[in-house]
């Protein structure tokens, strides 16, 4: 995820958005720059690290006391020099920077160009500042304005211009952005620890606000223009806690993003009639119709998501899916053809297993997919089409928002392929779309309900062994539930189809043993019941997660955890949140190293 700096007041601005950028870098980043204004704006910027910057600045110095920076996460466009904010309209008078997505950048560089505009950047936020500049009418609060309302999209921006200098004004729509008040100076950052160290006094933007900065302070408005009276608060966190926003662990941080990783992936994507747009797909219509079957290739917690998209591709499609271990897959003399997409699903994008996979898919004939979260990677460079996640970078180990991420995008493709085919009733798609922009909201509401898994973490803290069972999407939601339990608390944890535990199994279920139902498929419901009563019946202990409206599971369940009602089809995406916080207070409990658990590495790029 991008990070914001700015500043305004009696210090030089460069050093102060440098070292700002410096503590924004845990967001991740494949380039920074700044815009500092002495009269005349400007702009040093560098692909890669920061030191990258530091070197350009080094010979080439900016002086002035007003400034904004930028790290970027490339969404739009790769990770280079042209690409890095700030952006500036072609007279160099105006200056952007941005973090988000403009949904309707195309239509807006369509008009711009048709006006004259030349692009030296491949990015949506450089019409930002070229939109900017031509509302510019003497205020640039009103030209601010009439930019945002012509932007569509889930983001923040920060413009500067030399016409009127001494301010710096600044909108939050979704993209987080907070303003540190000190004495006759002022800072802006997209995140409080990048500027803890100058103030503790903060006044945090909401939605669709705007502000304007000074050396005197903030002043907040609503985008439409209503001023906006907010107390500042006093942070008291030290600097460590304050990285992770507040939270104690990265992990618990990235959980609790989930509503808002969801609205980025879903952002530009998605109409309400079910239409999707993927920018990177460059498969056409007559390529969808014609594919006779999907292999999706993962490894780990991206294998768990692609079991959930080879059971939409199979329901909702009636299209042929496989998943298949990476690590298998290579060895395995696969047989594929050109008329078969083949998905490799990869956070990173630079797992060996899931690369080599997919290039010997790709070799063999298949045209390649890659669902990945990092752009540039090398699973997107030989990939043929590609679906970028947009969860922001994910420091713990422990995946989680890029997980989510990864299901959005599968229910995403499924309605594309779903429309080119005609194989999915229109209504069918309305649901579904509707169903996932509501999503983010379901969401906050399971995350609300945190007390129930503490509960529950409570419970099962002193398991030697804890199993984890349903069936259907079910199942593939208690792969990943006792995947998280096991990396995180070290506590030994299984997974099985709920049908599966008679035929072995149960032989362990003795008084007291922990066993986690996942009850969402309605279908299956009371089949999962009678596995349930095989648990009661040995005296295990039931920890079921289950909709609001289920009201028979309290009739087996020792601790419930609900979500909303929803489609069982996208009861998933939902699901999983209560089983992700499970492990994380389970280890919690146990006093782990939830962030970096033993043995385990981020990105697994050795075989
Ligand atoms: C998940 O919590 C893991 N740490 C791990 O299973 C991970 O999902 C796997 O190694 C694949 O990584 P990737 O998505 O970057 O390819």
């Amino acid at each position: 995820m991008c990070g914001i700096m700015g500043y305004v007041g009696p210090q030089q601005a460069g050093p102060i958005l440098i070292d700002g950028l410096r503590r924004l870098e845990y967001r991740g980043y494949d380039s920074a720059g700044i815009a500092v204004t002495n009269g005349v704006i400007n702009v040093r910027k560098a692909r890669g690290k920061i030191a990258n910057l530091e070197d350009i600045l080094s010979s080439d110095p900016v002086t002035g006391s007003i400034g904004i920076g930028h790290t970027r996460w490339a969404t739009h466009g790769a990770p280079t020099d042209a690409n890095a904010h700030p952006h500036t309209d072609p007279t160099g008078e105006f200056v952007v920077v941005h973090n988000g997505i403009i949904e309707n950048y195309q239509s807006l560089r369509e008009e711009l160009a048709s006006q004259g505009a030349k692009w030296s950047s491949e990015t949506d936020s450089e019409v930002l500042a070229h939109l900017v500049a031509r509302e510019y009418d003497g205020d640039l609060v009103a030209a601010v304005r009439r930019t945002v309302a012509l932007s569509e999209g889930a983001y923040a921006m920060v413009v500067m211009t030399k016409r009127e200098p001494g301010k710096i004004v600044a909108v939050r729509k979704i993209s987080p952005l907070v303003v540190g008040l000190g004495d006759r100076e002022t800072f802006l950052a997209s995140d409080i620890p990048a500027v803890l160290h100058h103030t503790r006094d903060f006044i945090i933007i909401e939605d669709d606000e705007l502000v304007i900065v000074t050396e005197d302070g903030a002043q907040v408005e609503t985008i439409a223009g209503e001023p906006v009276d907010r107390d500042p608060i006093h942070i008291t966190w030290d600097a460590e806690r304050a990285e992770k926003g507040g939270y104690d662990h990265f992990m618990l941080k990235e959980i609790h993003e989930q509503p808002a990783v969801v609205t980025e992936t879903l952002a530009g994507r998605l109409d309400e009639d079910g239409t999707v747009w993927l920018e990177d797909v460059a498969f056409d219509d007559d390529y969808a119709r014609a594919i006779g079957r999907v292999w999706i290739t993962a490894c780990g917690t991206a294998y768990h998501a692609g079991l959930i998209g080879q059971e939409i591709f199979r329901r909702v499609l009636r299209l042929p899916a496989n998943v298949e271990y990476a690590h298998e897959l290579r060895y395995a003399d696969p047989i594929v053809s050109e008329d078969e997409l083949t998905i490799a699903i990869s956070q990173s994008g630079e797992t060996a297993d899931t690369l080599a996979a997919a290039r010997l898919a790709s070799e063999r004939g298949s045209r390649l997919m890659a669902i990945t979260n990092v752009v540039g990677s090398t699973l997107s460079r030989y990939a043929d089409d590609i679906f970028y996640t947009r969860a922001g970078p994910e420091i713990s180990v422990a995946s989680t928002k890029a997980y989510m991420a990864m299901l959005i995008a599968q229910y995403l493709l499924a309605l594309r392929l779903g429309a080119a085919r005609g194989t999915v009733e229109p209504k069918v798609a309305q649901d579904l779309a509707r169903g996932l922009h509501r999503m983010p909201g379901m969401l906050e509401e399971v995350l609300r309900r945190e007390e129930s898994a503490i509960a529950a973490a409570e419970a099962v803290k002193d398991a030697n062994d804890v199993y984890f069972i349903g069936r259907g999407l079910d199942f593939a939601i208690a792969l990943e539930g006792s995947l998280k339990l096991k990396e995180i608390s070290y506590v030994h944890s299984e997974a099985m189809p709920a049908g599966e535990l008679k035929h072995g199994t149960l032989a362990l279920i003795t008084e007291g043993v922990p066993v986690v139902v996942i009850m969402t498929q309605r279908s299956v419901y009371d089949k999962t019941i009678s596995a349930v009563q095989e648990v009661k019946a040995r005296g295990g202990r039931i920890i079921a997660v289950a909709y609001d409206t289920d009201t028979e599971i309290e009739h087996h369940a020792d601790i419930v955890l609900r979500i909303p009602d929803m489609d069982d089809l996208l009861a998933p995406v939902a699901a999983v949140v209560p089983l992700q916080l499970l492990a994380y207070h389970v280890a919690r409990l146990r006093g782990h190293d939830i962030d970096q658990p033993r043995n385990l590495a981020k990105s697994v790029t050795v075989e």
